[in-house]
């Protein structure tokens, strides 16, 4: 049972979801080159931004009018610190983009004003959770949690330790709230690998929950890309 307003498109394998998405994307761009973009950092979207990287490259598609919003930060980082998410997310999708403006996530209020400011979201590009969060948004998570500091589970303990080889991971974030993220006009979630099916499956065909947040995105403009192992 998939919801109507959601749109699920399985593509053979993560090369092909990285195509997809940039595709997806860069179509929006093209249509609003102001367009204001929650940006994932974590594995999946990786191929995506390296496709739109590309094109920007080969002066196919121009990001500089685009605003780049800041989805999560670990809590209590020194500046500089390697594995800053902020600076995950320049490296991987402002400065080889060429996007201009970013929307950065230090303090919740003054996050909340700027986005507010802005006029909202125009799309939330989004990785899926291992315990079906979204952002750091941590199971129990319903629709209306804030943006705000939480602490990490084990589960997003141990997948962030994938990232940061030979460090620590923090174990308190700070996320864009599910009230920022359900507010985009459009959704894209990426999802890629095997590990991702089951909590996928509850996500897409099971009920929503504040158990599995990702069970909200529902509720909005949905496209999900998934490969064929996160969705068989
Ligand atoms: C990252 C983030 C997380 C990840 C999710 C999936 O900014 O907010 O919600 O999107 O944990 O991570 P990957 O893509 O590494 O499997």
């Amino acid at each position: 049972m998939v919801t109507p307003g959601v749109t699920v498109h399985v593509v053979p394998d993560a090369p092909a979801l990285a195509d997809a998405a940039a595709e997806w994307l860069a179509q929006r761009i093209a249509r609003t080159p102001a367009l204001t973009v929650l940006v994932a950092t974590g594995q999946t979207p990786m191929g995506m931004y390296a496709q739109l990287a590309e094109r920007v490259r080969a002066g196919t598609l121009d990001c500089s009018g685009v605003t780049a919003v800041q989805l999560d930060e670990y809590a209590g980082l020194p500046e500089g610190d390697p594995r800053s998410l902020r600076a995950w997310m320049l490296r991987s999708f402002v400065t080889p983009l060429g996007v201009q403006t970013v929307v950065p996530l230090l303090d919740p209020a003054a996050f909340t004003g700027r986005l507010a400011a802005l006029g909202g979201l125009d799309v939330a590009v989004l990785g899926l959770g291992p315990n079906g969060h979204v952002g750091f948004n941590e199971p129990p998570s319903g629709p209306d949690a804030p943006t705000r500091e939480v602490a990490l589970t084990p589960e997003s303990l141990r997948s962030n330790a994938a990232y940061w080889s030979g460090l620590t991971v923090p174990t308190r974030a700070v996320t864009a709230g599910m009230d920022v993220i359900l507010g985009a006009r459009e959704t894209l979630l990426l999802v890629s690998g095997a590990h991702k099916c089951a909590i996928l499956s509850e996500a897409l065909d099971g009920p929503e929950t504040p158990l599995v947040p990702a069970s909200f995105l529902r509720r909005t403009a949905l496209t999900v890309l998934a490969d064929r192992d996160a969705r068989p």
